[in-house]
């Protein structure tokens, strides 16, 4: 197996492997495991796999899960269906930087994500990496956050196109999750920049220390939140990848964020991501 990083920051090509193979051999699923953790996603081209050894592939890292609003495909629970079509002119969901599912108390570890179609041009996904958009923050902006959580919330995104009722479901569901804004990553304790699209407001920012009067609190929270949710934007934090058939990305959820580019219209989009259950960030 090759590893040819993509870029300075993140980013890796595997070449020379079938994931096919990793199923089985405990050899080649612990290298591709380690390259995941050093380059955060991994890219592969020509990897003609069914959907049984794509969710089986996926397996080896952990249990899946499914997706309360994008449906899995039958047969395979936990292979979520991201099928985008022109007709659906709401379905611009993925069109913001994110991690997948930080609005549940466990987000998840990673994910596997095949391309099954796609336009000739367009519709590349982009990863951002967080370890790095965390450490490059001025110092006073680091002590600022070092101790504030902040809440994220489906109902907020997923559910705002909901009728009303339809959303408060979604959200009895769903309970908005709190989590840390800097969490350590579990495997390499690196600290991770943990806000994205999903997240709506910090929840112990009104404190004595930085709110003088009443009035401070509302600009200055959402200002700083907009601040760091605006960091995953950076070029020098990401790598870009241009799908084809049968192209998959493997990421690491809880140190990257990611944004598909909704630049395709009127062309359809088929991909296909096994999500795996994660844990929750300290
Ligand atoms: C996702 O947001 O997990 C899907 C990314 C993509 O469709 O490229």
């Amino acid at each position: 197996m090759q590893v040819e990083q993509l870029t300075c920051a993140i980013g890796a090509e595997l070449v020379g492997v079938n994931l096919a193979d990793a199923i089985h051999d405990d050899g080649l699923f612990a290298r591709i495991r380690a390259a995941l953790l050093e380059h955060r996603v991994l890219f592969l081209r020509d990897q003609n796999i069914s959907r049984g050894e794509h969710v089986a592939f996926a397996r080896r890292f952990g249990e899946l899960e499914g997706h309360p609003v994008a449906g899995s495909d039958p047969e395979h629970p936990g292979l979520v269906r991201i099928y985008k079509n022109p007709e659906q002119p709401n379905d611009r969901y993925e069109n913001a930087w994110h991690a997948d599912a930080t609005w549940r108390e466990a987000p998840q570890f990673g994910a596997v994500l095949r391309c099954v179609e796609c336009p000739p041009v367009g519709g590349d996904t982009m990863w951002a990496n967080m370890v790095l958009a965390y450490e490059n923050l001025p110092d006073h902006v680091k002590t600022q956050i070092a101790e504030l959580r902040a809440r994220h919330s489906i109902e907020a995104s997923f559910g705002a196109v909901m009728p009303t009722e339809k959303r408060l479901a979604l959200k009895a569901q769903f309970p908005d999750a709190e989590h840390p804004v800097v969490r350590t990553h579990p495997e390499t304790g690196e600290k991770v920049l943990f806000v994205n699209a999903f997240t709506t407001h910090f929840t112990n920012y009104h404190t004595p220390a930085r709110v003088r009067f009443g009035q401070d609190a509302s600009p200055g929270a959402g200002d700083l939140l907009r601040y760091l949710i605006s960091q995953a934007c950076i070029p020098e934090y990401q790598v870009r990848w241009r799908w084809k058939p049968n192209s998959i990305a493997i990421w690491d959820n809880r140190s990257t964020q990611h944004y598909a580019v909704m630049d395709y219209p009127p062309c359809h989009r088929k991909m296909e991501r096994a999500g795996i259950v994660g844990d929750k960030p300290y």
